[in-house]
């Protein structure tokens, strides 16, 4: 079977974006694939962040994804900050990585922009995000289109230590799916939805209820003309809300374009608001009875072992290529110099 990994940050609530871009696929390849996927909280840390709220968002980030309809029985779900592992291949490959392709990252150049200081861990980012893959011998790596330039790195950064050090890694390949990979704003369809976009109305989140998902897709902005129309390039409103629509009913793209045909954004617009509430509301109904239900402090501590059993001696095998002297060799000599 192959092996897979994914994280997600839990930094606020999780978007439409992060579900068809990412969570959906996670779901699928839990039937054929060994599936390890981790809420990446010392991601979160590279930006400031509330101590208390990251502790509530990490552990919403978990309940989200069993509400998606990730299966702990079958899967391993945890926190990377609970498998130390991670940090420490995080340093080893900053050792790896060279300081030119990190300034080349796109998405720290966009995080970074027009700020007057921003942390190194920001820079770092991406070791990290190789480190959480490579620790798992991962096969597979199902994101969104926004991370396709970290799985490159990643890929360079397995290929560069295993000519260096022999051969310790696999080399993942990117799952990025050829629908949804780029949900964009709701306000602005020339940019990603993001949760961090500081207008709410741009996206839409995972636990937003019924009368807001509503507020939000009437004000959607959309394009000149009337025509429920797939064009990206002259209708990028229409054909994002359309791929939305598209992927959480099931109906084929064209099929929608036929159906709203000569009826105007007004109705295709309350249509979807319907396919939208509909869509998150065994999602929600499960969040809300896994956070009261107290079982995923549980859930979290088997995924950790879980993970500790592959990502430990995995670490073993990468510092003993690496040089470092094997902390076994000198336990239990304590009091005997
Ligand atoms: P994060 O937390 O920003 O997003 C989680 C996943 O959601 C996808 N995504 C989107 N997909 C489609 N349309 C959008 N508008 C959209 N917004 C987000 C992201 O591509 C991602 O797959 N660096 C990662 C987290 C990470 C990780 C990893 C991922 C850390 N270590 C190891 C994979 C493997 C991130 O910030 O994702």
């Amino acid at each position: 079977m192959p092996r897979v990994f994914s994280g997600v940050q839990p930094s606020g609530s999780l978007t439409l974006g992060n579900y068809l871009g990412a969570m959906r696929h996670f779901v699928e390849l839990q039937d054929r694939a060994e599936c390890f996927y981790c809420v990446v909280d010392l991601h979160a840390l590279t930006v400031p962040q509330d101590p208390e709220e990251l502790r509530r968002n990490t552990l919403a980030v978990a309940a989200l994804f069993i509400a998606v309809g990730l299966d702990p029985a079958r899967t391993t779900l945890f926190v990377q900050s609970h498998v130390p592992a991670h940090a420490e291949l995080g340093w080893l490959l900053q050792c790896i990585a060279h300081f030119g392709e990190l300034g080349r990252m796109t998405q720290f150049k966009e995080k970074s922009e027009g700020k007057e200081s921003v942390s190194v861990g920001l820079f770092t980012y991406p070791t990290l995000m190789a480190a959480d893959i490579l620790l798992y011998d991962a096969d597979l790596v199902p994101v969104g289109e926004d991370q396709k330039q970290h799985l490159e790195l990643t890929r360079d950064l397995a290929q560069r230590f295993n000519q260096r050090y022999g051969p310790t890694f696999t080399v993942p390949e990117p799952a990025i799916a050829q629908v949804g990979a780029r949900i964009m704003s709701l306000q602005n369809p020339r940019r990603k939805m993001s949760k961090s976009d500081p207008d709410p109305n741009g996206y839409i989140t995972l636990l937003d209820p019924p009368d807001a998902v509503r507020k939000k897709i009437g004000r959607a902005v959309t394009d000149a003309g009337r025509e429920v129309r797939y064009d990206e390039e002259e209708k990028p409103g229409i054909s994002n809300l359309l791929q939305i629509y598209s992927l959480l009913s099931g109906e084929p793209i064209p099929a929608l374009e036929e159906r709203y045909a000569g009826k105007g954004y007004g109705q295709f617009k309350s249509d979807l608001a319907d396919v939208v509430v509909a869509a998150l509301e065994p999602i929600q109904r499960r969040y809300h009875e896994l956070m009261n239900s107290g079982t995923l402090e549980d859930v979290l501590a088997e995924g950790a072992a879980r993970a500790q059993a592959v990502a430990g001696p995995k670490l073993m095998e990468i510092r003993q290529r690496m040089g470092l002297l094997d902390p076994r060799s000198v336990t239990g000599r304590v009091g005997r110099v």
